[in-house]
């Protein structure tokens, strides 16, 4: 294989880049991130490494769940401080029912680009670009928004630089201190019965932190329950914007993705002699795949061969999206082949992306019921397997909207119009994400026996 070094994706085919109008004006937006700080740091970048290590070997779980598509306008921060609300409050339920740690990463400062079916949209017989996420484009469907902005790539850094700095505040400043779980249930979901099964649990927490406390646990040795850490996520897809942001660290001489701590390839892009794949291999970042039902076992093996040819465990996360219906045929072999070659690989479920239905009235959703049954499978799959059900996949948001069917509010298909709000994928609200949450920590608990 030729050697790797940054720009070396760029000999390789590349799919699902958008087509700039100007391409100097791309690289000179290039060429100034290439002079901004990193956003992540080699030492968290190596945690999170260890941490899905014990995931992988079945020590952990790990959650990562966020938007599809982040807005670059977010308003003063709240989109990210309730997701961050809900992801800290599935993760009690999920701690408390597994009785492990769980590993807690964000799609969230920098889930801006988005890989599309088609590369135009036509409406009232007008055709334009596709729109491919705020780091590219606008979503407004008018020829001015459409077309790809290279300064986007500038601001698409700033709103991710300032999401994290809000992001480590809120969790190293209390607001993350496990003092504080009734202050994490947002009005909305606080009278739902699944916030009065979480006021239920954080109280037997709360009991549980005061015996602590009369036992002579003082603030320092109970710093953990103070503060987490709390990984960021996005799709590896605009890699013009990836090359840039990748830098050696002169100590161990890695190369790193510095955008986040883990990037992953979606289901479009993860052709093994392809671009993508090529830019993924050369990082030091654990990396995601996601794996449709399509994908045969043969093909996730070369791709495991080429992006982690030493076998480190805590490199690799296989996020299966197979669909409700197709997932008891195809993931039982990809299983198989995968345990065979003895791969040290993370598998985490995304229950979303295989699930998505049109409505009646013509609007992208999912239905929960789909959800859960993709993530009952995906626990049975593995438990006939012998191999370890790892981790949760997600899109959500805390905020209160109405984008999935079904779940304990039962949203039906005239409830969508109400508040949808998503630019892309239709996401879980706070009280469907923590109803979630409950019934994956009750598959965890019974696997604990
Ligand atoms: C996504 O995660 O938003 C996505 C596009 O997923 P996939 O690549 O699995 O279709
Ligand atoms: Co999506």
């Amino acid at each position: 294989m030729l050697p790797w070094y940054p720009a070396s994706w760029r000999e390789k085919p590349a799919r699902q880049l958008p087509a700039y109008p100007d391409p100097a004006a791309l690289a000179d937006a290039c060429q100034q991130l290439g002079a901004f700080p990193p956003l992540v740091a080699e030492s968290e970048v190596a945690a999170l490494r260890a941490d899905l290590a014990e995931v992988a070997a079945g020590r952990a779980f790990l959650l990562q769940g966020g938007d599809c598509a982040e807005d670059l306008d977010a308003q003063g921060g709240t989109p990210a401080r309730e997701t961050l609300r809900v992801l800290l409050q599935m993760a009690v339920v999920l701690t408390y029912g597994a009785a492990r740690p769980v590993v807690k990463v964000g799609r969230i400062a920098g889930q801006y680009a988005k890989p599309r079916s088609a590369d135009t949209e036509t409406r009232d017989g007008v055709t334009l670009p596709s729109y491919r996420g705020d780091i590219v484009n606008g979503a407004e469907f008018s020829a001015a928004a459409r077309m790809p902005d290279p300064q986007r790539l500038l601001r698409a850094y700033s709103a991710s630089a300032a999401t994290l700095n809000l992001l480590r505040a809120l969790t190293q400043g209390g607001f993350a201190d496990l003092h504080q779980l009734h202050r994490w249930t947002s009005d909305f979901v606080r009278a739902s019965p699944q916030g009065q099964r979480y006021a239920q649990l954080a109280d037997r927490i709360g009991e549980a932190l005061a015996f602590m406390a009369a036992c002579g646990f003082t603030q320092d040795s109970a710093a953990p329950l103070r503060a987490v850490r709390f990984y960021t996520s996005h799709e590896a897809l605009l890699l013009p914007y990836e090359e840039a942001l990748t830098r050696r660290d002169d100590a161990v001489g890695d190369w790193h993705a510095t955008s986040a701590h883990l990037l992953w390839l979606g289901e479009r892009t993860r052709q093994p002699d392809a671009a993508h794949v090529e830019y993924l291999r050369g990082i030091a970042n654990p990396v995601g795949v996601k794996i449709g039902p399509g994908a045969p076992p043969d093909d996730v093996l070369a791709l495991l061969e080429r992006l982690n040819p030493a076998r480190a465990p805590g490199r690799v996360v296989l996020i299966t999206r197979m669909g409700a219906g197709r997932l008891p045929e195809r993931l039982p072999p990809l299983l198989e082949a995968v345990r065979h070659s003895g791969h040290p690989v993370v598998w985490s479920c995304d229950p979303m992306h295989g699930n998505t239905v049109t409505s009646s009235h013509g609007v992208k959703t999912r239905d929960f019921g789909r959800i859960v049954q993709e993530v009952r499978g995906f626990f049975a799959a593995h438990a006939a397997c012998g191999t370890v059900a790892g981790g949760l996949h997600v899109e959500l948001t805390g905020l209160d909207v109405t984008e999935c069917r079904g779940g304990g509010q039962n949203l039906g298909d005239d409830d969508l119009a109400r508040r949808y709000t998503s630019a892309c994928d239709p996401r879980l609200n706070g009280s469907q994400s923590l109803e979630l949450a409950f019934l994956v920590a009750d598959l965890l608990k019974a696997q604990r026996g």
